[in-house]
């Protein structure tokens, strides 16, 4: 039977009548047309369809939409518009290469980069351990996260 779910997704107020034991990926994409979210595995072990939840990185896969009633939801469209220097970063590292893993691996280091702007490489490399990447920049992801924190604190243009 659907229920009636209130939420937050990147600002903005969302409601919807749907049950609560889908999942929040499917939300996202088929309900809400926010397709940066990937679907991967299914079974929390890629890292691809990484949300954050309440600021927490969270696995949209299995994370069923009722679990997210009154919380704040973060995708990587919230990265859209360039404002936060990771987007910079990882164009300039150039840290991708498909971009299948990059809006889950995006949306990790930014929940690094906001509990802290002076992040150790072993911080950054345990923050996207959660995260497969078949084309294997992973070492160029961590330079992107190390420029894109050097630029939160002023010492690099990212
Ligand atoms: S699709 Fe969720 S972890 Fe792989
Ligand atoms: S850039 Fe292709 S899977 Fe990571």
């Amino acid at each position: 039977m659907a229920s009636d779910i209130a939420f937050r997704v990147n600002g903005i107020e969302r409601r919807i009548a749907i049950e609560e034991s889908v999942p929040l990926i499917h939300v996202l994409r088929n309900e809400l047309d926010l397709k940066a979210t990937r679907f991967g595995c299914g079974e929390e072990q890629c890292g691809a369809c990484m949300v954050l939840l309440d600021g927490q990185p969270a696995y949209a896969c299995t994370l069923i939409v009722g679990e997210a009633a009154g919380r704040s939801i973060e995708t990587a469209e919230v990265l859209a518009d360039g404002a936060h220097p990771l987007r910079a970063a990882f164009l300039e590292e150039q840290a991708g290469q498909c971009g299948y893993c990059l809006s889950g691996i995006l949306l990790s280091a930014k929940a690094l980069l906001d509990r802290t702007a002076s992040p150790t490489r072993a911080e950054i490399i345990a923050a996207l351990e959660p995260h497969l990447c078949r084309c294997g920049a992973q070492g160029r992801m961590v330079r992107a996260v190390e420029r894109a924190a050097a630029s939160l604190r002023n010492e690099v243009a990212a």
